[in-house]
């Protein structure tokens, strides 16, 4: 069996330093235009104390702030979102920690399958990808069944204090984008299950070493939607997250101790398109690492998406599916804009 190794380790290996081999060199995809906007402003930005907390005008300015930053980015910053900032940090020092384990214990977890409870690898799944890409993951299973690696010491606790943390800042972000449609508060939630104990939590902590010769000829993440309802990211201070906008990629400056939420594919079924998952990447510099840390939020892996009849004024734009299948729909294609998605569509 050939070794597969991590990009970290290239990098280290030093053979990088002068051309990129060219197995990661990334052909492309004519789908998306490579205009890079030299706009990074514009993410919309939503204060979540006044979404739960506020007096009753604030909260309904916020729900339709919401609601516009789910029509017209599908991606907004939150700011004041209560989760502590020492919990943030301790989550990027432990998941910099893990990285630098060696690799033999790394490959402990050198999981093969979308369902292992934790997988550390490279690329996206090295059976379809087009080229080898230049990040490395580590994809933990936190919801309903908590799974951790066993090192580096306290990572353990710190990833289930941030999954329940995170788990609660989507269950109120839930609550304002089923507001924000015109259904009951309490509508996603309930639909989704979300709170049966059941729901489906996946952390996927991304490493971008740097790439010092050739940074343009390789990409960390293509072009891409998120399964699940929400995706929250938080990352360190390095731009490389791109949101296709308008035809242009518009780059994501980091807002320190802010979490950046995305509408995933499973949104935009269930409120039959009115909220788009948005296609984004990830690009990568010639000179520092940049991780960042995504958690999915998803109903209970046997429940059936489908658009919300509230929702279906003509008629469904998709089919339902139960929530697992989509998750293996997705491994079986490469990562390509929302390729997965439409399949669903009807029409
Ligand atoms: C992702 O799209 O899942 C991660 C993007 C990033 O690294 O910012
Ligand atoms: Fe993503």
């Amino acid at each position: 069996m050939t070794q597969v190794y991590s990009v970290k380790q290239l990098v280290e290996s030093s053979c990088v330093k002068s051309s990129v081999p060219s197995s990661y060199v990334f052909p492309g995809n004519p789908d998306y235009n490579s205009i890079v906007s030299d706009q990074a402003e514009g993410i919309p930005t939503v204060d979540f104390s006044l979404l739960t907390s506020g007096n009753p005008d604030q909260r309904s300015k916020m729900i339709k702030d919401l609601g516009n930053a789910c029509r017209e980015w599908g991606f907004f910053m939150v700011t004041n979102h209560g989760v502590p900032y020492k919990l943030i940090d301790d989550m990027m020092s432990g998941s910099g920690d893990f990285f630098d384990l060696r690799e033999e214990e790394k490959r402990d977890y050198a999981g093969k399958t979308l369902f292992d409870p934790i997988r550390w690898g490279t690329g996206f799944n090295p059976k379809v990808d087009k080229a080898l890409l230049w990040r490395d993951y580590l994809k933990i299973h936190v919801h309903p069944q908590f799974n951790a690696p066993k090192k580096p010491a306290g990572f353990s606790e710190t990833l289930e204090e941030y999954s329940k943390k995170s788990r609660e800042v989507a269950s109120e972000l839930l609550k304002g984008i089923s507001k924000s449609l015109g259904l009951e508060e309490s509508y996603i939630n309930k639909k989704m299950e979300m709170e049966s104990g059941l729901c489906h939590q996946l952390l996927v902590v991304n490493l971008y070493p740097p790439c010092p010769s050739q940074p343009e000829l390789v990409m960390g993440l293509p072009p891409h939607t998120d399964h699940g309802l929400v995706t929250l990211l938080m990352q360190n201070q390095l731009c490389g997250l791109q949101v296709f906008h308008h035809h242009k990629w518009v780059p994501v400056k980091p807002l320190p101790y802010s979490l950046l939420v995305n509408i995933g594919d499973h949104m935009e079924i269930l409120s039959n398109g009115e909220y788009k998952s948005v296609v984004h990447r990830a690009v990568v510099n010639s000179k520092a690492t940049r991780i960042s840390i995504g958690t999915s939020h998803g109903p209970p892996l046997d429940t059936i998406v489908s658009p919300a009849e509230e929702l279906v004024t003509r008629a469904p734009a998709y089919r339902g599916i139960r929530y697992r299948e989509y998750l293996e729909l997705q491994q079986s294609y490469q990562l390509n804009g929302k390729s997965c998605l439409d399949r669903l569509r009807i029409n």
